[in-house]
């Protein structure tokens, strides 16, 4: 394989490092750069070769910089719609502009091609993107969907596993099928994509299928002892408090979302 260079934005989130490690694992002689606003975040030995470059995501220049000369952009920024959309398209814009030839938008997403515009507002942001990409000419993008972060969804912040209590908290009937992926092996995947340049458009990856009903099964299965389940409510419930909220606290779903 001839040597790639390969730009991560937002570098100092905790998939954007992920992502380095993985791909320097995947290709030792691969030229990674990535564009943070504190570099000094990035303080991981393994990746001392990376390219810093200090900037955030509306500073045009350095974002020129950084970008000039790439085999591909991948982007792992997560904030506000304002960052999601405005600053995603900047990145594209200039990376189009300096000829780089594929654009990995910020996605690790559930299947948002199913949803229909905005319907998902935390999700919208991807499929805005999605538009804005199929309009450049000159700039293959890039959509990786995994489903949820297994580690995520099971973080204590979002309280769906309460691990004090050995207790399921979930919405709907329990059956409904939730894919799910680990952090690694969406890093590690879309390491490959990044190192594949024929690697464009919507690519499906899933760790597992499972709904929460079956996981309470195979605790009980591998522990001994099935945890509790409490139902919150209905999934029409979900959405009427979900739409509340969204109206209580704007676009900045931060806000709400552990809540
Ligand atoms: N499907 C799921 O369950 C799930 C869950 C979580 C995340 N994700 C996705 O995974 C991707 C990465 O998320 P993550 O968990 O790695 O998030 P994270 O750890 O919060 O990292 C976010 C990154 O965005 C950067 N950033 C924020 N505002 C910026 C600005 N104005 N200019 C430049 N950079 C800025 C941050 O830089 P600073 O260090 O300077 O703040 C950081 O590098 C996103 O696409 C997100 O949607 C998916
Ligand atoms: C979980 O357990 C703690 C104490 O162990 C208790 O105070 C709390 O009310 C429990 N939460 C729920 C939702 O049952
Ligand atoms: C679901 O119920 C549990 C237990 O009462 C509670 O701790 C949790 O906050 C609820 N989740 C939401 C999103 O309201």
């Amino acid at each position: 394989m001839a040597s790639m260079t390969i730009a991560i934005a937002g570098i100092t989130g905790k998939f954007g490092r992920l992502l380095a490690l993985c791909l320097l694992k995947a290709l030792p002689e691969v030229k990674l750069r990535g564009l943070a606003r504190e570099p000094s975040k990035v303080d991981d030995p393994s990746l001392s070769s990376v390219n810093l470059f200090q900037g955030d995501a509306f500073d045009v220049d350095r974002i020129r910089q950084f970008v000039r000369g790439a085999d591909v952009v991948c982007c792992c920024y997560l904030g506000d719609d304002h960052l999601m959309i405005q600053g995603q398209k900047i990145l594209i814009d200039v990376a189009e502009e300096e000829g780089v030839p594929r654009y990995i938008a910020s996605d690790w997403s559930l299947d948002w091609t199913k949803l229909e515009m905005g319907k998902l507002f935390a999700k919208e942001s991807c499929q805005r993107v999605h538009e804005y990409l199929a309009t450049k000419a000159n700039i293959r993008g890039v959509h990786i969907l995994i489903g949820g972060f297994t580690d995520v969804i099971f973080a204590p912040f979002f309280r769906i596993w309460d691990q004090e209590n050995l207790t399921f908290n979930y919405w709907g009937t329990g059956d409904e099928m939730w894919e799910c992926t680990s952090y690694l092996n969406s890093a590690q995947y879309t390491a490959a994509v990044c190192l594949d340049r024929e690697a464009v458009g919507i690519l499906r990856f899933v760790g597992d299928v499972i709904s929460i009903r079956n996981m309470a099964k195979t605790m009980q299965k591998v522990y001994g002892k099935a945890p509790n389940m409490h139902h919150n409510g209905s999934l029409e419930e979900l959405s009427a408090i979900m739409v509340h909220e969204r109206q209580n606290y704007g676009a900045d779903f931060y806000k709400y979302v552990f809540k």
